[in-house]
């Protein structure tokens, strides 16, 4: 069985952490994400899904979970992140594809997306494979460009440019990289099953000139206090909204079982099967003999071995 996907934007071989962050003076776009985080991070949780974790920059911030499943289609940014945050119980590295994952129904107490949702040709599909990998009363973190800000707002008034930031359809400004309007976010979300606990916008001040003039830090402060203004409106460039599964049964988010062995983590993503044999070098399916390499670390299961 070959379940068709939508493209991926492939990042391998990418030198996106150092090109973008390290080098690329984002610290105030960083240190405005770790604001947003605090506000709305659960303290601890048993074993939090990390979707298109790139090469780890937020992982360290999800240090209160017991596990974390890094997961990105590409193994070298997996290969980055391996060497930031090591190899050990607590981190278990996934290349996989979004819109097909590895895990049964109902895995994870948490999830975070973080500037991956831009990279998502279907994002309502891509959103409803999370949801269905996410328990009960489970919380989501989801970060998203918004194509509805100020910027695009007065470049469209002022006739600079001509797709339009008021309406619902994402806009593809370059190949494979999308803006989204909040109130399709919303709709998408709730259709899912979720319930949207908080919004908050994060770089208010993501400008050049101010980023040259005042310190990364106090920026981030100034960012930290117009956050909370997500609430009522959204004009910034990203944004983060924090939703959870409704919980009909009201059982708490604490109360499920990991499975204490990592491949009882996993599903064949080809069949389902939820019952894989671990091999030295790979899982085995028994039920459609996929082979899914297990290399330096990574459980690979974009393409059968
Ligand atoms: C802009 S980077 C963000 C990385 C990280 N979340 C951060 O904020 O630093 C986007 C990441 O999404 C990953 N990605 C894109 N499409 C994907 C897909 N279909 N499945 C899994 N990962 C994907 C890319 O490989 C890349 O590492
Ligand atoms: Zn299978």
């Amino acid at each position: 069985m070959t379940n068709h996907t939508p493209p991926v934007c492939n990042y391998e071989g990418s030198d996106y952490q150092q090109s973008f962050w390290e080098q690329g003076g984002r610290q105030y776009e960083d240190l405005a994400e770790g604001i947003a985080f605090k506000r709305m991070l659960p303290k601890s949780g048993k074993l939090m899904l990390e979707l298109g974790a790139g090469a780890g920059r937020n992982t360290p911030r999800y240090a209160g979970f017991d596990r974390i499943v890094v997961l990105d289609y590409s193994t070298t940014q997996l290969a980055q992140a391996q060497e930031k945050l090591g190899r050990s119980e607590k981190y278990i590295y996934v290349a996989a594809d979004i819109y097909r994952l590895p895990f049964p129904d109902r895995s994870f107490d948490a999830a975070t997306m973080i500037r991956a949702l831009h990279h998502m040709a279907d994002a309502p599909k891509a959103l409803s494979q999370i949801r269905n990998v996410l328990q009960p009363g489970a919380i989501f973190i989801l970060e998203f460009a918004n194509k509805l800000n100020l910027k695009a707002i007065l470049r469209y008034i002022f006739r600079r440019q001509s797709w339009n930031p008021f309406t619902l359809e994402p806009v593809e400004f370059v190949k494979l990289n999308f803006d989204f309007h909040p109130k399709a976010i919303r709709s998408w979300l709730q259709e899912l099953g979720f319930t949207i606990e908080k919004t908050l916008t994060v770089s208010h001040f993501r400008l050049g000139f101010l980023k040259r003039i005042i310190p990364a830090k106090l920026l981030a402060w100034l960012d930290g206090l117009f956050q909370p203004t997500g609430a009522l409106f959204q004009v910034t460039p990203s944004v983060f909204v924090k939703a959870k599964v409704k919980n009909e049964s009201g059982t708490p988010r604490e109360n499920f079982e990991v499975p204490l062995k990592i491949i009882d983590l996993f599903k064949c993503p080809e069949c389902g099967n939820g019952k894989m044999k671990e091999r030295p070098d790979h899982l085995h399916c028994t039920v459609c003999n996929a082979n899914w390499a297990i290399q330096d670390g990574i459980y690979d299961f974009r393409e059968r071995k």
